[in-house]
């Protein structure tokens, strides 16, 4: 009988202590290849889709685009998909349930099909995270929208043009409405978008397609097409895993250099990790080297929309904050519930007060190896970053969060020194 405290999921073996030093290559961006490869459901074309990580993120979305008919081939970074075929259009809620930007699949299917059913996303860990504005969006443009037995029903005949401003900026509101108008041959106007790289790396491939989208400020236009074409194209790289082994360098007081990142992506980053001492050299557009061993200063953090300093770097920072020599503040502007990494860091010695959406940390000379829990995809990180600086061993656990969106990681960090190693699922 298996008992009731059994792991479900793998946990990440860390020996603190060891400064990180060598070269890293940072995957391609988890929040780029999932929008885009939902935007390949707009066109009969073969689309060809390059670095895209291999995640249990992008797993799901493989899997879910095959359950509506697109036929997949996946190998060594490269995607191929055939959306011609595509005679389903209902995104079922195991799916939903697994990776809520399951809901993206709505406006590309809105925009070829007229129709889409897909499982209202609960809400997650860090939030309520509601979908109001992408429904709103297609609303404007005509969609009837019944909401029964949990799923979302959305079907319309002729897609009308739209002008909306996003009442609260929103990342993947802005990809479905731009893949919505992508199906409306005339001219809509959105304002109040969201300017995430990611978004705009998903414009790229839109132009690709043949939608015209021109954009500026937070305005976009856009003008959709008949018949979207197939398209190829390079996923950037992943500027919040890039920002991750950044904070992992500085932490341990080492040096590394990543390649393949996008700096102009990591402005409020490095300027945020320069502010707590680190040395950032940046040796090309594409290839930075972080250096530690110096105190860590305090941080006065506040998390924004892009360009502003991203909410998933928040759990990151904390943890530098942790260390610091004198007390930071971190105010979480984005999610109301982006905390929970908080009580883990606390067991591992950390000193941090929240009130509302504001986290006070006091510096402490160091933290202890703890068994901790993952919460979410970008605690976990964080949860991760503690163990290879603080005394001692420290197993995080549930670490298929992690696997949701860092591609290899405990490879990329053993590769530079780090002593991590993946226990297997065990029964406790
Ligand atoms: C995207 O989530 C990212 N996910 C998140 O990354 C990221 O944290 C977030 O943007 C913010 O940058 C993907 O791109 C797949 P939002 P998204 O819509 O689009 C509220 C990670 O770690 N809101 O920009 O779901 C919402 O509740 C993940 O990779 C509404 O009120 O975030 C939130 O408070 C975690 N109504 C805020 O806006 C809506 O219709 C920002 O949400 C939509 C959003």
């Amino acid at each position: 009988m298996k008992n009731t405290t059994s792991y479900t999921s793998e946990a990440l073996f860390i020996e603190g202590g060891r400064a990180l030093k060598g070269r890293v290559r940072v995957s391609g961006s988890k929040n780029a290849s999932l929008p885009i490869l939902m935007a390949s459901l707009l066109s009969k074309e073969t689309s060809a889709i390059e670095n895209v990580p291999e995640l249990l993120d992008t797993a799901t979305a493989f899997e879910l685009l095959r359950s509506l008919g697109a036929v997949l081939e996946f190998e060594k970074g490269r995607v191929l998909v055939d959306a011609s075929s595509v005679n389903n259009h209902r995104a079922p809620d195991e799916v939903v349930r697994r990776m809520r930007a399951s809901v993206l699949v709505m406006g590309p299917l809105l925009a070829r099909f007229g129709r889409a059913t897909v499982s209202m996303p609960g809400g997650c860990s860090i939030g309520v995270r509601s979908i109001d504005q992408h429904l709103k969006v297609f609303e404007k443009g005509g969609a009837s929208i019944e909401v029964k037995h949990g799923y979302i029903n959305l079907e319309v005949e002729r897609i009308r043009p739209v002008e909306y401003t996003f009442e609260v900026i929103t990342v993947t509101g802005t990809e479905n409405a731009l893949m919505f108008l992508s199906g409306c041959e005339k001219r809509s106007i959105l304002r109040n978008i969201a300017l995430e790289p990611e978004v705009m790396d998903l414009v790229e491939v839109l132009r690709k397609m043949g939608v015209e989208v021109e954009i500026e400020d937070r305005t976009a236009l856009i003008r959709g097409i008949a018949e979207t074409k197939g398209f190829f194209h390079r996923v950037i790289p992943d500027r919040i895993e890039a920002g991750t082994l950044m904070v992992a360098g500085f932490l341990t007081g080492g040096d590394v250099l990543l390649e393949d990142v996008r700096v102009e992506h990591m402005g409020s980053v490095i300027e945020k990790l320069k502010e707590a001492g680190a040395e950032v050299d940046i040796l090309s557009l594409g290839s930075l080297r972080v250096k530690g061993g110096g105190v860590v200063k305090p941080l006065s953090i506040s998390t924004a929309e892009y360009p502003g300093f991203p909410t998933d770097m928040q759990a990151q920072f904390m943890v530098l904050c942790s260390l610091a020599d004198g007390i930071s503040e971190i105010r979480e502007n984005i999610f109301e519930n982006r905390f929970q990494h908080v009580a883990e860091l606390q067991r591992m010695g950390a000193d941090i007060h929240v009130r509302d959406r504001v986290a006070l940390v006091r510096g402490v000379d160091r933290l202890y190896g703890a068994e901790v829990y993952s919460t979410d995809l970008r605690a976990s990180a964080g949860l991760v970053l503690a163990g290879l600086v603080a005394k001692g061993r420290t197993v995080v656990k549930d670490i298929h969060h992690l696997d949701r969106g860092y591609e290899k990681l405990e490879e990329k960090l053993r590769a530079l020194g780090a002593t991590i190693e993946r226990l297997p699922p065990k029964d406790a």
